[in-house]
């Protein structure tokens, strides 16, 4: 049986931690060739150490994505050794924890640069790469909290909200290239990002009970979903925000 994604090319930010390294392992384990970037380069070699080690064709690349230096060093470097992008993983994202009414400027910038400004701009700057492949699809991590409020979090779910308008507005765009765009909405998955929630018992138990399926999200689960966007079987749908949530959002 051939790997779904042998001979692809996968670019995928924040791959050196929870979701992003989840959709790392999994599109190497199909046979991609993946890009694994991130903020610090010792995670992202961190990362294709473990995937190398089990077979898989990967290499580790710094990229700040609020970092415009970076974005075109990294993106030469990809036409220069694959000449062209597959599937383009918008999935570095942050949120700084504060009340709303004490959101500081410099706070929102760096949810906003992180979050949203760095998805436009990558995703403008790997138009001729991503047109380059007969596959090309971008996906982008939105998240549940783009239709929710949940305290501390209300800057997060902004940019979250304007990544699902973003998505379809891109969609529109560059599907005249045969390249589509989709979004993930996950539910609450524990990484390094939820830790603080999850590590409290009481908040743990409310969120699970709060989900018709019973459990929190694992990064297995959101690669899963990736990697069906990305596919072969979703060559008809583009502009679509896919929530992966166990249905938390949808229940009562
Ligand atoms: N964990 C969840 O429950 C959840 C739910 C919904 C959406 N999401 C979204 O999924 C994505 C991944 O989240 P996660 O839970 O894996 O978070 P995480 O904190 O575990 O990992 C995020 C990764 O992004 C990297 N990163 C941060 N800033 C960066 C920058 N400027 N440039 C490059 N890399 C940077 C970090 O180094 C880290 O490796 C985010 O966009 C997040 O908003 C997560």
């Amino acid at each position: 049986m051939t790997a779904r994604f042998e001979g692809r090319n996968v670019l995928i930010t924040g791959a050196g931690n929870g979701i992003g390294r989840g959709m790392a392992t999994a599109f190497a384990a199909e046979g991609a060739h993946v890009w694994v970037t991130d903020l610090k380069r010792e995670t992202a070699e961190a990362v294709t150490q473990d995937l190398t080690a089990s077979g898989g064709n990967c290499t580790a690349h710094t990229l700040d994505v609020t970092n415009p230096q970076d974005v075109a060093t990294l993106l030469a470097e990809i036409e220069r050794v694959d000449g062209r992008i597959d599937t383009l993983i918008n999935n570095a994202g942050l949120n700084v924890r504060a009340d709303f009414r004490h959101l500081s400027d410099d706070d929102w910038q760096t949810i906003r640069e992180t979050n949203l400004d760095s998805l436009i701009r990558i995703s403008r700057d790997a138009f001729s790469l991503l047109k380059a492949s007969e596959h090309a699809s971008i996906i982008n991590l939105a998240s549940i909290m783009a239709k929710r409020g949940l305290r501390q979090l209300v800057a997060y779910s902004a940019t979250k909200g304007a990544v699902v308008s973003l998505t379809r507005g891109m969609a529109v765009e560059y599907a005249a290239f045969g390249i589509r765009v989709n979004a993930l909405a996950p539910g609450f998955v524990e990484t390094a990002l939820t830790d603080r929630i999850l590590r409290n018992p009481a908040m743990n138990k409310a969120l699970v009970d709060q989900t018709p399926l019973r459990r929190l999200g694992t990064t297995e689960d959101i690669a899963n979903a990736a990697m069906f966007l990305a596919s072969d079987h979703a060559t008809f749908i583009t502009g679509e925000t896919l929530t992966v949530d166990g249905g938390m959002s949808i229940g009562l």
